[in-house]
């Protein structure tokens, strides 16, 4: 049975999971009988999600886990081994993706940043509350929150690091950083940066209410006139922050000019927490430059994990081979339609198809209908020819080096 996303829709549940999993199968997430035999130990569907990915993690480990070499710093008392981590992004660092840079070297995960306002629902259920499930082996595992109501944003902390085993972070950062008009406007994201004093209250209010550790992610102040970042560092350690992250451009410069480094440089000296760098990471090399020039503890790396997820394990794009970039694409895409089910997570995975696609053999021609396919099918066999192209690159290459057909 050809599995599509319109199988949901209209199968029946067992035929769909059938399907499903022989589909993981096929597309070389795990192997059809082991992926059934993930289904039949995993009953529920989130049970079974873990499950596939469970059988993921054990079956594909690209990275030996650095945890020998003991941690490279802490988060007051939780041990972080690596110095590596994946931004949280909205619209990308959600659960798929965030396994995947896991598994490659990010060090820990940090969720997209999610409204308080939107967690009031007693049911855990409903899209931000989504974006805070996780897997038991993102840990340490810390969830972002913003807002510009104090008492909603302690409260929601408060209830966030009650919840059940397995659903309750080891970590709550505060987002001090989101530049989007209709949020650091209302004094949330960078808005809050405008107000000291009201940082200050929210900090001392949750790091009294709260055992879990309580971060925060800045930028550099709102504009060129007002780089508060050294005053907003000092009231965030001096109220109990545990870690702060550091984004080297104002409010106002969004993404646009060089990001900071020296900024950043001050912000570590300033303070005695472990310092994440953040800003203008786009190659391997410059996470250790960053390291080296600001002597922060970890460097976070964003856009330049989009499309290649390698970075945390200090490959280049151009370094990997094609045929392992279009492997973990289908590992990425049975994740989505996994977590999301059928129709969300294949248009979901179109953005990262984008990015991954750069400098494949066959890109030009296979951009246009990988970004636009609407079944899954579709979707895998345009990767079958992705694949076939790489294999013809890879055999042309060979008969250059060699002189010989592979
Ligand atoms: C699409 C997108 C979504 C983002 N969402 C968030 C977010 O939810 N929370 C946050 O703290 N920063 C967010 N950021 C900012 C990044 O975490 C990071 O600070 C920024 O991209 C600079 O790092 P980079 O140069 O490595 O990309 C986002 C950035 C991008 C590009």
């Amino acid at each position: 049975m050809t599995w599509s996303a319109e199988c949901f829709a209209t199968g029946g549940l067992a035929a769909c999971r059938h399907a499903l999993f022989g589909m993981i199968g096929r597309i070389g997430l795990i192997s059809p009988k082991r992926s059934l035999d993930a289904m039949a130990l995993a009953p529920c569907p989130r049970r079974r999600m873990f499950g596939i990915m469970q059988v993921m993690l054990a079956e594909q480990r690209f990275v030996p886990t650095p945890e020998a070499a003991g941690p490279a710093f802490w988060v007051r008392d939780i041990a972080v081994y690596g110095r590596a981590v994946l931004s949280p992004m909205d619209g990308y660092s959600d659960l798929p993706f965030r396994l995947i840079c896991r598994e490659l070297g990010s060090a820990m995960s940090y969720t997209e940043f999610v409204n308080v306002d939107e967690l009031r629902s007693r049911k855990l259920t409903g899209k931000a509350w989504t974006k805070l499930r996780y897997h038991p082996s993102e840990r340490p595992m810390t969830f972002q929150i913003y807002g510009h109501d104090e008492d909603a944003l302690v409260e929601t902390a408060a209830r966030l690091q009650d919840l059940p085993p397995g659903r309750a972070p080891d970590i709550i950062d505060l987002n001090m950083g989101c530049y989007v008009k209709s949020i650091a406007e209302r004094g949330a994201g960078s808005g809050m940066l405008c107000q000291p004093d009201k940082i200050a209250r929210v900090f001392t209010r949750l790091t009294q209410r709260l055992r879990l550790p309580v971060t925060g992610k800045i930028r550099l102040g709102w504009d060129e006139h007002n780089r508060n970042y050294r005053q907003v560092a000092r009231i965030l350690e001096d109220c109990g922050a545990s870690l702060i992250a550091v984004h080297g451009r104002t409010k106002a410069q969004a993404y646009q000019g060089a990001a900071d480094w020296d900024a950043i440089a001050e912000v570590k000296q300033a303070v005695q927490v472990p310092v994440i760098g953040n800003g203008d990471v786009r190659a391997v090399a410059d996470i250790g430059r960053m390291r080296a020039h600001t002597g922060c503890d970890a460097v976070m790396i964003g856009r330049a994990a989009i499309g290649n997820p390698w970075i945390f394990a200090g490959l280049e794009r151009e370094q990997v081979r094609p045929a392992d970039k279009i492997k973990l694409m289908r590992q990425h895409l049975a994740l989505n339609l996994d977590f999301y089910g059928g129709q969300t997570g294949l248009l979901l995975f179109r953005k990262h198809s984008a990015k991954y696609l750069r400098g494949l053999p066959g890109e030009e021609a296979l951009r246009i209908p990988l970004l636009t396919c609407a079944s899954v099918a579709e979707f895998d066999d345009l990767l079958g020819q992705a694949t076939g192209a790489a294999a013809g690159e890879a055999a042309r290459a060979s008969a250059l080096t060699t002189g010989h057909p592979a």
